[in-house]
C-alpha cells in the first residue's frame, strides 16, 4: 500500500506558507466579543433553549476558550512525538527529515499561537475559565502508550482540524474575524501534517505483526476513552465558567441539560469529527479491516 503523498510535496507546500503569530493576533488585532468564536455545529448552544441569546454568546466564548486550551494541550504531546519520530531519520532521505522538522517547528508555532490567543481572551473576557490538565501530565499519559496508538490519535486530530474549518468555519460569516483567522491559519499548515502523519502511521505499522497492529489500535481506543473522560470534566468547568461570566445560576434540571448537551458537543468537536473522517478511516482500513469496521460503527456515538 502506498500513499499519493510525498515528503518533497509536503515540504514544498509547507515552505510556501509563511505566516507568523504576530501577523494574526496582538496589538490592534483583538478578539471581538460581540461575535461568536466557534460555529454552532461545534458550540451547540441553541439546544439549550433556556439560555437567552446573550447567554448563548457567552457560552460560545467559554467554548472558544476551551478550544484554544485543548489545542494548546494536544500540541504539547504532538511536538515531542514528531521530534522523536524525526530523529532516527535525520541521515536518510533529506526531504523526509526536513518535512518532519518543519512539521515539529509548525506545531511549536501553533502552541505559541494558541497560548497568545488564550492570553488575549483571558485579558478581555472578565471571568475565570478553568481547563483540564495539567498539560504535562496529559502529555506524559498519552506518550506512555504504544507509538502506533499515539500516531493514530495525532492523525485523528490533524484530520479533525481540517474538517472543523472546511465543514463549519470557512463559510460562516458571523464568526469573529480574528478567531476565524486563527482557525484558517492553523488549517493551512495542518493539511501537510495530516499527510505526514498518515505516512508516519504507515512507517510504524510496516514493521509490526497483525497482533501488534491490533494492540496499537486498541491503544488508540483507550486514548479516546481517556480523552472522553477529560471532555466530561471540561463540560463541568465550562458550566462553572458560564455561571461566573453570566452571573446566572442554573437550576438542577438546567445544569443536567447543559452538561449532557455540552459533553456531547465536545465529543463531536474533539472525537467524532476526527474518528469518522474518511481519510482517517481509510488509514485504519489499510491496517486492519476488522478494527476499521469496529471504529466506523463506534463513531456515531460521538456525533
Ligand atoms: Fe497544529
Ligand atoms: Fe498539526
Amino acid at each position: 500500500m502506498t500513499y499519493q503523498y510525498s515528503f518533497k510535496d509536503c515540504l514544498q507546500r509547507a515552505e510556501r506558507i509563511t505566516w507568523r503569530v504576530e501577523d494574526i493576533i496582538g496589538g490592534d488585532k483583538k478578539l471581538d466579543f460581540s461575535r461568536p468564536f466557534l460555529p454552532e455545529s461545534l458550540a451547540r448552544t441553541a439546544e439549550l433553549d433556556f439560555l437567552s441569546a446573550e447567554e448563548r454568546l457567552t457560552l460560545n466564548h467559554v467554548r472558544g476558550h476551551a478550544y484554544l486550551a485543548i489545542f494548546g494541550l494536544v500540541e504539547e504531546f504532538i511536538l515531542p512525538f514528531v521530534l522523536d519520530h524525526a530523529r532516527p531519520h535525520l541521515n536518510g532521505d533529506d526531504y523526509r527529515a526536513r518535512a518532519y522538522l518543519e512539521f515539529a517547528s509548525e506545531e511549536a508555532k501553533h502552541i505559541h499561537l494558541f497560548h497568545t490567543f488564550r492570553d488575549e481572551f483571558q485579558r478581555d473576557f472578565g471571568a475565570k475559565c478553568e481547563i483540564i490538565g495539567p498539560p504535562q501530565a496529559i502529555a506524559q499519559h498519552v506518550l506512555s502508550h504504544d507509538p502506533l496508538a499515539v500516531a493514530l490519535l495525532i492523525l485523528h486530530i490533524e484530520w479533525m482540524t481540517q474538517r472543523h474549518f472546511q465543514e463549519s468555519i470557512e463559510d460562516d460569516g458571523a464568526l469573529d474575524p480574528q478567531f476565524k483567522s486563527l482557525l484558517l491559519h492553523h488549517w493551512m499548515e495542518e493539511h501537510q501534517h495530516a499527510q505526514l502523519d498518515a505516512m508516519m502511521v504507515q512507517d510504524l505499522a510496516a514493521n509490526m505483526t497483525p497482533a501488534q497492529i491490533d494492540a496499537g489500535i486498541e491503544g488508540y481506543l483507550a486514548l479516546g476513552g481517556f480523552l472522553d473522560e477529560g471532555l466530561k470534566g471540561q463540560a463541568q468547568f465550562d458550566l462553572e465558567a458560564f455561571e461566573r461570566a453570566s452571573g446566572r445560576r442554573l437550576n438542577d434540571m438546567q445544569r443536567r441539560d447543559f452538561l449532557r448537551v455540552q459533553h456531547q458537543a465536545n465529543r463531536w468537536t474533539y472525537i467524532g469529527s476526527g474518528m469518522s473522517h474518511p481519510k482517517f478511516l481509510w488509514s485504519l482500513s489499510t491496517l486492519s479491516p476488522a478494527k476499521h469496521a469496529f471504529i466506523e460503527g463506534l463513531a456515531p456515538a460521538f456525533s
